[in-house]
């Protein structure tokens, strides 16, 4: 692996402290960082090479567990002290990295900033010619939110675009680094028995759905302009959509890959505007009792405006129209402060043809399913009937575990995967542009009328699993939210 020099810009924030400088000193102790690999920390703080190192020692407490690892870590880090917007400091950047043999020539640059400054940076960037691949390459790493709305999303593009090209460009959804998201590409298109059965001939409906049982807490300055369909919909659910259903793509390259993912997103029918409440629910979290505490409502939360209407729940039901899949609707759904926290693919499959069964005592046949569950158990699980033990014929359900469960979530970390794919080069796990804007289509109706519908919003109690009135969305009378693996009845 070659040698590169991160350079954190917002080094000093949540996602630098949280998940970065975690994941790349699990790296190093894995022996899987580059030896020349450094870090230098972008920050507007009054902070010099060792204040960084004893900052970074002091994150890492608790979780670093090897001292000599943690000392060569440190090493590896320094500081530049800068404001982002000014270019006068720029110059300066350019010479710390670039004069003399002490970094890399190979630069990731890791914006870990509010999406605002994404623009200017890049652009200051290219003014010192940080951008040109002249020796070495130059990467510019952005996490989502990718834009506001479609038109957000095209304009940031392409300020981007002017210093830096689409190869150059890492777009990272950390729910694409985790183990059962990739797990899906190697669970449909490694075992030939399923291939014949993932379509609408057999699959009667998809669910894709995230629920966190914590609300906003503090972060409701950035939730209130965004909401749940901005903040999962678009962004992970929908790539999760396109994961379960893609063709089998012509290689595992990224283009190729990527190609895939967006036909699937250009198939998904458009929704109008006219139809968006037969497609789309929202609602709110109310305040309430969660094992007995008291916990406050959307609308109580620090920073929430006091008419805000911005969502903590949404619901999407879309159809893909194409040869596989028309005809079958996808469930999408998300929610804060709901019953636990979880985020489960499931499949359901049709009933038999023939009811075999019928005059025996098995009045109900159960469908057969397929529960991908990706966190916090990273799980796959088969639901299939069999007769239960005794002289009658009834059926039981039971289930075939088929792999992760119960793995240790510790070892499985998204960022690190993410993180070595960007050393190497490799974009199969990130957002190609066109990802991005077809997503945005999906969505963008239903942002519009909701913009302009702001008188009324459904409330749920927290703790719950959401309110009833989502259950509209649903084409098929025994159509239920399959919200965990385990509740198969709720
Ligand atoms: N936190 C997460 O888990 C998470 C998850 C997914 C995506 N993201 C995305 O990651 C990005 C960063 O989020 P965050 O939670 O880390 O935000 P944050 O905690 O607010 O950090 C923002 C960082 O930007 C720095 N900064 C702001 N203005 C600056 C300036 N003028 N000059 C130099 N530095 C400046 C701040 O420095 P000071 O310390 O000096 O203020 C701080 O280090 C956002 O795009 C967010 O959407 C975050």
């Amino acid at each position: 692996m070659e040698d590169c020099t991160f350079v954190i810009f917002g080094a000093t924030g949540n996602l630098s402290q949280v998940k970065l400088l975690p994941a790349l000193y699990r790296l190093d102790v894995a022996g899987r960082l580059p030896e020349g690999l450094k870090i230098v920390g972008f920050g507007r703080r009054d902070w010099d090479d060792e204040t960084w190192r004893g900052q970074v020692r002091d994150w890492l407490a608790g979780k670093a567990t090897d001292a000599e690892v943690l000392e060569r870590f440190c090493e590896r880090l320094y500081f530049f002290r800068g404001d982002l917007g000014d270019e006068q400091v720029y110059p300066a950047l350019r010479d710390l990295l670039t004069s003399g043999a002490r970094f890399s020539p190979n630069l990731v640059f890791y914006l870990a900033i509010r999406p605002a400054d994404f623009g200017v940076v890049s652009r200051l960037l290219g003014t010192v010619g940080l951008n040109q691949e002249d020796g070495g390459w130059r990467r510019l790493v952005i996490e989502k939110p990718f834009g506001y709305d479609l038109e957000s999303a095209e304009s940031l593009n392409l300020r981007l675009n002017r210093n830096f090209q689409e190869t150059q460009i890492f777009r990272i959804d950390h729910y694409l680094g985790k183990g059962t998201v990739q797990n899906l590409l190697v669970f449909r298109f490694a075992n030939l028995m399923l291939e014949p059965l993932w379509n609408r001939n057999y699959i009667d409906h998809v669910q894709i759905i995230h629920s966190e049982s914590l609300g906003v807490g503090g972060r409701a300055g950035y939730y209130d302009g965004a909401g749940a369909l901005r903040d999962m919909l678009q962004s992970h659910l929908l790539q999760v959509l396109t994961l379960v259903a893609m063709e089998p793509p012509a290689n595992l390259d990224a283009e190729s890959l990527r190609d895939e993912k967006v036909k699937v997103l250009r198939s998904i029918r458009p929704i109008p505007q006219s139809a968006v409440n037969a497609h789309a629910f929202r609602a709110q979290y109310a305040a309430g009792t969660v094992n007995g505490e008291k916990v406050p409502g959307y609308l109580d939360e620090q920073d929430v405006p006091e008419h805000s209407v911005t969502e903590t729940y949404a619901a999407l039901k879309v159809f893909i129209d194409n040869w596989r899949w028309r005809g079958v609707p996808f469930y999408l759904r998300t929610g804060k402060r709901m019953k636990t926290g979880n985020s489960i693919v499931s499949i359901r499959f049709k009933h038999p043809p023939q009811q075999l069964f019928r005059e025996t005592q098995i009045d109900r046949l159960k469908p057969n399913w397929i529960l991908l569950n990706l966190q916090p158990n990273e799980c796959i699980r088969i639901e299939m009937q069999v007769k239960q033990q005794g002289l009658e014929l009834r059926a039981e359900t039971t289930r075939l575990d088929a792999s992760y469960c119960g793995i240790n979530q510790e070892q499985l970390d998204a960022y690190e995967a993410l993180l070595l794919d960007i050393i190497e080069g490799d974009h199969s796990l990130f957002l190609r542009y066109d990802e991005v804007s077809w997503a945005w289509k999906v969505v963008d109706p239903i942002l519009k009328v909701w913009a302009v519908e702001r008188d009324f919003i459904h409330t749920y109690p927290p703790g719950s699993w959401g309110p009833s009135e989502a259950d509209r969305l649903f084409i098929g009378q025994d159509h239920r939210w399959r919200n965990t693996l385990e509740n198969d009845e709720e």
